[in-house]
């Protein structure tokens, strides 16, 4: 049989849409802890979740984009999560870094203070 396409590529293919795939069904089938639901709501309204991924698990769809240059963060891992303080998780979102947008200007420090708690729930919810 002929191959057209060189394997790798056909490969790479492959991998972006099993991605997709799931991005998309553990979007829908995750369940949502009712204390954090406001949480929730602003950091899906804010597009947090097109690179940090619907459970923090930092496979959105812009995350692709930026593999090559920055990785996202795993916020999903709670080894990794307790290394980060709030405060570090609080100033990040607030003053943005590396190719993490800074939200100073958009959400108040109320609003980046329930994200924070949000984000400490992708460790909580397995
Ligand atoms: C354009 C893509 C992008 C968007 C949109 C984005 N982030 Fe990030 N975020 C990143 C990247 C990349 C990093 C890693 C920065 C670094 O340490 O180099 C990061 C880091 C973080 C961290 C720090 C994690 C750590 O390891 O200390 C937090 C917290 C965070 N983002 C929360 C958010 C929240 C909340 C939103 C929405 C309000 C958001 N991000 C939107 C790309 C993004």
């Amino acid at each position: 049989m002929r191959v057209f396409f060189p394997s790798r590529l056909r490969c790479q293919w492959l991998c972006v849409m099993v991605m997709l795939f799931v991005v998309g069904a553990s979007s829908t089938l995750a369940a949502e802890p009712k204390n954090t639901v406001s949480g929730q709501s602003k950091y899906d309204a804010a597009g947090c979740a097109r690179c940090h991924g619907a459970s923090g698990k930092g496979n959105g769809p812009q995350a692709m984009a930026l593999f090559f240059m920055f990785k996202v963060p795993n916020m999903a891992d709670p080894a990794y999560m307790q290394t980060r303080s709030d405060d570090v998780l609080f100033r990040t979102i607030k003053q943005g870094k590396a190719s993490m947008p800074s939200f100073g200007l958009k959400l108040t420090d109320p609003e980046i203070k329930e994200l924070v708690v949000y984000i400490r729930s992708f460790t909580k919810t397995p």
